[in-house]
Order: structure tokens, then C-alpha cells, then sequence
């Protein structure tokens, strides 16, 4: 038997270490260019010879390198967005060009980096370390960055920015007001003036009427109804629409056109769309309301009137729509007519008697009477009593000349 030196099976050997020698140098050929296609790396050298050129060498050796991520424990997400936004917290690239520049400050003075990352803000995705990727460029509207590009292709009127300010709200949505998110509180200010909650629940309080709008946000863009849409199917565009002309998409709503504004009916389809569901839990954020209770001047002008002449409309919930002005009941939406006339109206709008309406209403109060607000029959006589007692009143102050003058 030959005796054996070195490797026991010479033969198989070569072939092997050749094979690996080759996977070697390929693989380390494809590991060098693949890393070259991450931009990140140009950024973060281009940002190092900013620096240099700047503040000179030794804090140019500060830069990061290589791949950042902020771990957001509360959002449970991990951001990497600052693997080219290298600048975020650096004083002094205010002005230069994007990925180089700093953040502005204000934003990030109550939500710091550290704990909030960038994604909760701006959306896109937080772990992609590409630019078309991490922008999240993709045709699906929830995932990309809620910046610039997207509010062009949404054809945002007035500030092409605002889309983000969705995101702002997924936090402050039980906020009144939140600085730095115009759009958003402009909408909220629509919603309270325009009475959506006569038809509406939104957190907890409103109307049956239509349907509950406080998780609407999480619809899929697919249930909705794009058959009588002309233009993009995004569910953005279609609540613009509806906004703009709720019968134009759903022929038989009982929503009424407030013949919004574009700004107007983009303001409200942001907000309607950020009331979703947070991926993050609220409850680590104490400092955020929870809650969306009425103000103390909004309970107190309700109690003033639950205990006037005109009491009985606010108990049973007809001043959500109405004003009754005859008995100083003022209605906070005014969606329907003053009912201080309603049995002369009613005559010469339908040709019925009030007793008729109340008891077999037509349009918007069939629906009214049928679904938020249930009477009996007695409750229903009650209605018309009180009806013609406001009539006889608006009567009496007419002849005196001091009948209101009605909104109507
Ligand atoms: C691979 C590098 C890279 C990564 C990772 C990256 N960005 Fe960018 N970002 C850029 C570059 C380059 C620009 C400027 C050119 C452009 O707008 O595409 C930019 C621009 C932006 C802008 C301004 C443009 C606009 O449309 O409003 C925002 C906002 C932004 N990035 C946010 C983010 C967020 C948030 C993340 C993490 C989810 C992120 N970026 C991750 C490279 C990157
Ligand atoms: C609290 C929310 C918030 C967080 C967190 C946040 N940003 Fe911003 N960011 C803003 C606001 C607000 C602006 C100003 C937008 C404007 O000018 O309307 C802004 C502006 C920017 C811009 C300039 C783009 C433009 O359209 O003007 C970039 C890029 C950017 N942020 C990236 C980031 C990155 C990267 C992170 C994480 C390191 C981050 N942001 C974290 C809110 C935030
Ligand atoms: C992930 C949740 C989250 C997001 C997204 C978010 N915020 Fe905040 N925001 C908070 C928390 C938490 C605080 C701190 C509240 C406290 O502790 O008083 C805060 C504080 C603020 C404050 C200071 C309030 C005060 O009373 O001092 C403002 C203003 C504000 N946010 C505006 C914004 C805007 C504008 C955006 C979007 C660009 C935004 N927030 C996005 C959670 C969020
Ligand atoms: C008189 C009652 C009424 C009022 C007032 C009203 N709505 Fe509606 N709304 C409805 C009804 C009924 C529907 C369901 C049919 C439809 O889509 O139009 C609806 C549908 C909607 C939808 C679509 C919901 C979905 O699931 O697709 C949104 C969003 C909405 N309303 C928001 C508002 C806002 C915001 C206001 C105030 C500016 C408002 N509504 C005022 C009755 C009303
Ligand atoms: C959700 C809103 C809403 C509520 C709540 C509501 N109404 Fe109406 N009501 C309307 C609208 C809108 C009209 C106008 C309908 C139309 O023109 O077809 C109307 C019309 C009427 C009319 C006809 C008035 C006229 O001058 O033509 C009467 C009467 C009336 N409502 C009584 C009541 C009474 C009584 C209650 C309480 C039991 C009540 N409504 C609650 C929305 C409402």
C-alpha cells in the first residue's frame, strides 16, 4: 500500500479547493458590487467631504458610516432612514441639497429622533436602505413617503406638502388643534362648523344616520365604489369627490352638498383618511389626549337650551339638525330648516299637513325618523303639538314685529 503524506484523499482534494477558491473570488466580486449599488455609501463619503470642507477633518471622522438604524421600541418599527439623510442633526447644511440637508428643527423638538424615528411622521419604509424603495414608490397610496411627489399626483391645491400631516393626526387625532398640521385642524374646524356628527359617530359621539366614520381610515382603497368615478381610483379621490358631491358617487344619500372648496374637500379626505387604527400603542405617548369630549362652553350652551321653551326639541335631538329660533334654540349644524314655521312650510314645500309629515315623512326625515330618531305614536303627536306651538309663537312675535329672522 503507498503510504500517504499530506491530505488523505489528494485526488478529490484539488478539484475542491480549486471549486472553492473559484465561488471565492466570484462571490467577493458580486459582494463588492452589489454593495455599490446602495447609494448610501456615496452619500455618506460626499457628506464626510462636506464636513471636512466645513469644520474640518476631525469632526468629518464623526460621520457615521455604514448602515444607521433607529429602533423604535413604541412604534415597533426600525428606521434607516438616516443611512443617507445623514445630516438630520447637524447644525449647518440648512440650505444644502436633500439627502445632505439638516432637518428642520421645530418638528423634531417634541418628537426626537431617538423615539420617534422618521417613517411614524413621513411614512415610507423604514428598513429599506434604497431610495426608490425606502420612498416606498410603489402603486399602493399607504406605504409610500406622504412628501412632495405624492401630493402632486394627488393634485393637493395648497400646500403640495400636506399629506404627511395624516400621519401627524394618527397621533393627535383627539386634538382640536395641533400646530404644524394646518390642513388637518382646518378640517377639524369643518367638521365641528358643518355639524358631521348630526349623521355621524366619530369617537364615540354622533348621529346613526350615516355610517360610523371613527376607524374609516382603515377601509381597504378596494371596497370602495369607484363605478361613478371619473379620473384616479384612489380612495383619496374618491372622498374628494364624495366630499365635493356626495350624490354625484352615491346617487341616494341623504348627505347633504356643503359645495366645499378642492382645499376644503382635501382638508376633510385627509383627515376622514388618518382616522385609522395605530400600528404603535398611544398609550406609551401619556402626554397625547385620548379622549374627545364636548368643551364646557359646547355643555353649557346645550344645557341652557335642554331646559328652555324649546326644550323638548334638544331632549329628543331635532336641534342636532334644527334651530328652533322662536324658543332660542340654535342648532350647531343647521343642517335642516328653522322648524319655528315648519307647519306653514311643510304646506307649501309638499302640499301635506304637518300631522301627514311627522307621520309618513318623505326625504331626508324618513330616513331621520326611521333610523337615529324613533318615535311612537304619541311621541310623534307630541312632535306636531309642539311644532304648532312654535308656529303660534313665531306668529305672535310677527305681529308684535319682532318675529327672528330665520336661517334657513
Ligand atoms: C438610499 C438613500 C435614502 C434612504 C434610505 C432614504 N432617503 Fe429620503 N431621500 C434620498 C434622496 C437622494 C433624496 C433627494 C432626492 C429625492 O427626492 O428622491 C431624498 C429625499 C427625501 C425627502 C424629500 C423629498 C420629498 O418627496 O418630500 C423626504 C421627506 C425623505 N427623503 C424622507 C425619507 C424617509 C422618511 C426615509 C426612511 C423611510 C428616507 N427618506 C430614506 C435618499 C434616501
Ligand atoms: C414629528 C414628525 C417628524 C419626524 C419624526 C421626522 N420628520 Fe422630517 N419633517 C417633518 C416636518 C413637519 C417637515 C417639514 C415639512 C415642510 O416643510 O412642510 C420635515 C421635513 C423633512 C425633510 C425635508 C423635505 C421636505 O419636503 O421639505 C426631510 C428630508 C425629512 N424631513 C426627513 C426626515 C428624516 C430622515 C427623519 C428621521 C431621521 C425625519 N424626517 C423625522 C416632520 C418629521
Ligand atoms: C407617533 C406619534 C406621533 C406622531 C406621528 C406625531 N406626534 Fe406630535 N406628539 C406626539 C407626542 C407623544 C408628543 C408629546 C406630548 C407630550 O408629552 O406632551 C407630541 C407633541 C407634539 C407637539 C407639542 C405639543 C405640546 O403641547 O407641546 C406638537 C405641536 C406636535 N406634536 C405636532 C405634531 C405634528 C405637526 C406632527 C406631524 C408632522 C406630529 N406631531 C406627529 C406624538 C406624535
Ligand atoms: C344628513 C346626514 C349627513 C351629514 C350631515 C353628513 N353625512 Fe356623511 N354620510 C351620510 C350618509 C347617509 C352616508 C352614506 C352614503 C354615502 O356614502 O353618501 C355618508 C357617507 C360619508 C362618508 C363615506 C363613508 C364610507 O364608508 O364610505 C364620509 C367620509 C362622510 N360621510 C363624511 C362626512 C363629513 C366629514 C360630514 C360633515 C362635513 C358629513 N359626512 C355630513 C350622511 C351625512
Ligand atoms: C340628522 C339631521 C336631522 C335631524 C336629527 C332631524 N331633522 Fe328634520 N329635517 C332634516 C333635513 C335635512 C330636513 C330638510 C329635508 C328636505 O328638505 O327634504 C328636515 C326637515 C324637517 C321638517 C320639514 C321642515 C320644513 O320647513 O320643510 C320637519 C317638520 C322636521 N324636519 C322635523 C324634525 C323633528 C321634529 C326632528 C326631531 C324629532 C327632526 N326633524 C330631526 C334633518 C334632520
Amino acid at each position: 500500500m503507498e503510504k500517504r503524506t499530506g491530505s488523505p484523499y489528494p485526488k478529490i482534494d484539488r478539484p475542491v479547493l480549486a471549486l472553492v477558491g473559484v465561488v471565492l473570488v466570484i462571490s467577493t466580486a458580486f459582494f463588492a458590487w452589489s454593495d455599490r449599488q446602495h447609494d448610501y455609501r456615496y452619500y455618506q463619503y460626499q457628506f464626510r467631504q462636506m464636513v471636512a470642507e466645513k469644520f474640518g477633518a476631525d469632526l468629518a471622522a464623526t460621520t457615521s458610516s455604514g448602515i444607521q438604524q433607529v429602533w423604535v421600541p413604541g412604534l415597533r418599527r426600525a428606521d434607516r432612514c438616516t443611512t443617507c439623510h445623514v445630516a438630520t442633526n447637524w447644525k449647518g447644511f440648512e440650505t444644502a441639497e436633500e439627502p445632505w440637508r439638516t432637518h428642520p428643527v421645530e418638528p423634531l423638538k417634541a418628537h426626537p429622533v431617538e423615539t420617534f424615528g422618521c417613517s411614524a411622521c413621513h411614512g415610507g419604509q423604514g428598513w429599506a436602505i434604497d431610495t426608490a424603495e425606502a420612498h416606498g414608490e410603489v402603486a399602493h397610496w399607504e406605504e409610500p413617503l406622504l412628501g412632495e411627489g405624492l401630493g402632486e399626483s394627488y393634485s393637493l391645491v395648497d400646500n403640495k406638502k400636506a399629506l404627511m400631516q395624516m400621519n401627524c393626526n394618527i397621533c393627535h387625532r383627539y386634538e382640536r388643534e395641533t400646530a404644524g398640521a394646518d390642513m388637518i385642524n382646518h378640517a377639524k374646524k369643518l367638521v365641528q362648523d358643518k355639524g358631521c356628527r348630526a349623521c355621524h359617530v366619530v369617537n364615540g359621539r354622533g348621529g346613526t344616520i350615516g355610517p360610523d366614520l371613527t376607524w374609516i381610515g382603515d377601509k381597504a382603497p378596494e371596497q370602495y365604489e369607484y363605478g361613478r368615478l371619473s379620473g384616479q381610483k384612489t380612495a383619496f379621490a374618491w372622498h374628494v369627490a364624495h366630499f365635493k358631491d356626495p350624490r354625484a358617487l352615491v346617487q341616494d344619500t341623504v348627505m347633504p352638498n356643503f359645495h366645499f372648496s378642492t382645499k376644503d374637500a382635501q382638508a376633510l379626505s385627509m383627515l376622514v383618511l388618518s382616522w385609522k387604527r395605530a400600528e404603535f400603542d398611544v398609550a406609551l405617548y401619556p402626554g397625547v389626549a385620548r379622549t374627545d369630549p364636548q368643551t364646557a362652553e359646547e355643555r353649557k350652551a346645550e344645557e341652557d337650551m335642554r331646559t328652555g321653551p324649546g326644550g323638548w326639541f334638544v331632549q329628543t335631538g331635532c336641534f342636532v339638525c334644527h334651530s328652533i329660533s322662536v324658543f332660542g334654540v340654535k342648532s350647531p349644524a343647521q343642517i335642516g330648516p328653522d322648524l319655528s314655521i315648519a307647519v306653514e312650510d311643510v304646506q307649501a314645500r309638499f302640499g301635506r299637513t304637518i300631522d301627514d309629515f311627522i307621520r309618513e315623512p318623505t326625504g331626508t326625515m324618513s330616513v331621520v325618523l326611521s333610523r337615529q330618531i324613533i318615535l311612537t305614536p304619541e311621541q310623534k303627536q307630541v312632535a306636531i303639538e309642539k311644532l304648532r306651538q312654535a308656529f303660534a309663537e313665531y306668529q305672535r312675535l310677527k305681529a308684535e314685529g319682532n318675529a327672528p329672522s330665520l336661517s334657513r
